[in-house]
């Protein structure tokens, strides 16, 4: 990828809700934060926002009042006491769950005009393969997929990935196992990752559009911090005593600079 992009833009994606993608995003962001990132957090699931929920924030503004043009940037963005920066959206607003000519101006302008503050900006993509889903995958330079190991989120990530790949010739994919178990032959992260990669391979016609690949970049146990944080409107690093899966996160993200390097 080319060595002279601003912020790198992620957008985390999975198809099927519930997966944990909020949860991931914003406690990715901490960790990335914290080891010296400049990290932005757009909440890109216009229709149901909530990463303002998990991280205890009662924002005046959202990115809506940007796109209806009442409001700068700078009278949205949050600068939260976890080390990143928010860019919070609205819930139950209908509008937005449709991809206006608006909608695609104001986000290229705001981008434009953000990216020289950040190394990194995730967005926080609502589930579905919706337009304004695509849309955020497509505006990404890299698209983390997360899936969990239940055949539902599985197809799911499927469909996403082959609508990505044969419609907008998208064809790397970052991918994380949440909800994994190294000790279960059907929820380690590794045996996931090659399931998918095999089904991908075997069903996906490579003569009308580009082979597909994944990098697995981590996976992540199942942990009752997890749901407990979320309760208390916490990340988990925030959490007494520490969550387990605080040092999974921070792999992660530790993967994630890497590949960054590597790109
Ligand atoms: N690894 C995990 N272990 C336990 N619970 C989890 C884990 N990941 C996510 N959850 C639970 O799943 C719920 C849904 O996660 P969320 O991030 O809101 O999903 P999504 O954004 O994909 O819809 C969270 O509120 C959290 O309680
Ligand atoms: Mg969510």
């Amino acid at each position: 990828m080319a060595g002279d992009i601003k912020a790198r833009r992620i957008a985390v994606i999975s198809g099927k809700g519930g997966v944990g993608k909020t949860v991931i995003t914003a406690n990715l962001a901490a960790a990335l934060a914290a080891a010296d990132n400049r990290v932005l957090v757009l909440d890109a699931d216009l229709g149901l926002a909530n990463l303002d929920i998990i991280l205890g924030l009662d924002p005046k503004h959202t990115i809506q009042d940007i796109f209806q043009g009442s409001c700068r940037p700078d009278e949205v963005l949050v600068k939260t006491e976890k080390g990143f920066d928010l860019l919070p959206a609205g819930s139950g607003l209908h509008e937005n769950t449709v991809l206006s000519k608006n909608l695609v101006e104001k986000m290229e302008a705001l981008l434009i005009d953000l990216e020289d503050r950040y190394d990194i900006i995730l967005f926080d993509v609502g589930a579905g393969l919706g337009e304004v889903v695509l849309y955020f995958a497509t505006l990404a330079h890299q698209i983390l997929v997360v899936v969990t190991p239940e055949p539902t989120a599985l197809m799911d990530a499927y469909a996403s990935i082959k609508v990505l790949n044969q419609y907008y010739e998208k064809n790397k994919f970052l991918l994380l196992v949440n909800q994994a178990n190294p000790e279960h032959p059907d929820r380690n992260g590794i045996t996931v990752a090659k399931h998918l990669q095999s089904v991908i391979s075997k069903f996906f016609d490579a003569s009308k559009s580009p082979p597909v690949y994944l990098q697995l970049i981590g996976s992540l146990p199942r942990d009752p911090a997890i749901p407990r944080s979320v309760k208390n409107r916490q990340l988990l690093f925030e959490t007494c005593p520490p969550a387990v899966s605080t040092c999974f996160v921070n792999t992660i993200a530790n993967n994630l600079r890497t590949n960054f390097r590597g790109a």
